[in-house]
């Protein structure tokens, strides 16, 4: 059946939690491993600002917390090779702490036992699979890269399919995260030490060699950046493309439609609505093109708008790995 641990309770991993829930796969987490203290964490996988109330049974037990009546074990462990995945029988850990990104760290859970480890995030050294773009056939450490790429790259990929990329423009809008300052204070990106909730906040992100490993033809094409805003939680990736084969905003939504119903349909979706961020939250794609703001200009300048979930849509494909990986 698939035996999982998390290692990181933190946003992604509480997400994952209430996914794999609401798959009816909650039977399957076995183990969860953070610094904090259980009841802490009972109380936060109950009470979640942006998710809600988790309406079901948590009871604190002697090993760990119940959930419905399934006992989930809960460790206070910050060094992996304390951890004893064996005894507990783990097929995939996920490592979700985003501290342990280099294989050599990952292949610490396969020392202490588990048969398999996913990443919630790029690995330092590995390449990354992405969802429904790239396969890889050794599934003993994955790296799926981050809830950006998932949003961009399968994009790109149907883009690239049907019309051919010159190259791209990518600007990611996204809600703030753990990992900025909620006031002023010294950070070594200057501009991510700001107060995450008083700006908007541009950012690095380095997803470009990513994307050129997996669209080789892009390589010196591509510019990416983020700029963080003032939500909890939330994206909109902004794709500006110079085509090679000349279309129209009405061909290329159709040609994202036509994916999105058939073999991209776990990961896009298009949508025609007039939404804004918070109309994605709890949305389980990794990319929700809003087709209503397509445009192209002199049939080979195009911009794409496409919306996720930075939380929700991510830790669906983690459960989507994980389904693929026990
Ligand atoms: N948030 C998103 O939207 C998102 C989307 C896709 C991917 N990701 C990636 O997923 C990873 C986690 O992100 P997140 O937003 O979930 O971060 P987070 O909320 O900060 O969660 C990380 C959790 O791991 C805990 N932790 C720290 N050191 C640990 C250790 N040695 N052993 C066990 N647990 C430990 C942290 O505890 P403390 O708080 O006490 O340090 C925290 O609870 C990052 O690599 C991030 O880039 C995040």
């Amino acid at each position: 059946m698939g035996r999982y641990a998390i290692n990181g309770m933190g946003r992604i991993g509480r997400t994952l939690f209430r996914v794999l829930h609401q798959r009816g796969q909650l039977k399957n987490l076995i183990a969860v491993n953070d610094l904090m203290a259980k009841e802490n964490l009972i109380y936060l996988l109950k009470y979640d600002s942006i998710r809600g109330t988790f309406n079901q049974d948590i009871q604190s037990t002697a090993n760990g917390f119940s959930v419905d009546g399934h006992e989930i074990i809960c460790f206070q462990q910050p060094n992996i090779a304390q951890l004893n995945w064996q005894q507990h029988a783990i097929d995939v850990v996920v490592e979700a702490t985003g501290l342990f990104t280099h294989s050599s760290e990952m292949q610490q859970h396969v020392a202490v036992g588990a048969k398999k480890v996913l990443l919630t995030t790029f690995s330092k050294d590995l390449p990354s699979t992405i969802w429904g773009v790239n396969d890889q056939q050794d599934l003993t450490l994955v790296s799926p890269g981050d809830c950006t790429i998932n949003c961009v790259a399968p994009l790109l990929h149907v883009v690239e399919q049907a019309f051919g990329i010159e190259s791209a423009h990518i600007n990611v809008i996204q809600g703030y995260t753990t990992r900025q300052q909620l006031i002023d204070a010294p950070y070594k990106g200057l501009r991510r030490g700001r107060a995450a909730a008083h700006s908007i906040i541009p950012f690095e992100v380095n997803i470009r060699p990513v994307l050129e490993t997996i669209f080789p033809a892009l390589r010196g094409k591509i510019e990416t950046m983020s700029t963080r805003v003032p939500i909890p939680c939330g994206a909109l990736a902004d794709i500006s493309l110079v085509l090679k084969k000349a279309t129209s905003a009405d061909r290329l939504n159709a040609f994202i439609q036509q994916k999105a119903n058939h073999e991209m349909k776990n990961s896009v979706a298009i949508t025609f609505d007039p939404i804004v961020s918070a109309d994605v939250l709890g949305n389980p794609h990794s990319s929700i093109v809003d087709g209503a703001l397509t445009r192209v200009t002199n049939g080979t300048h195009a911009k794409v708008l496409t919306w996720f979930d930075n939380e929700w849509g991510y830790s669906n494909r983690l459960a989507d790995w994980l389904h693929k990986m026990r």
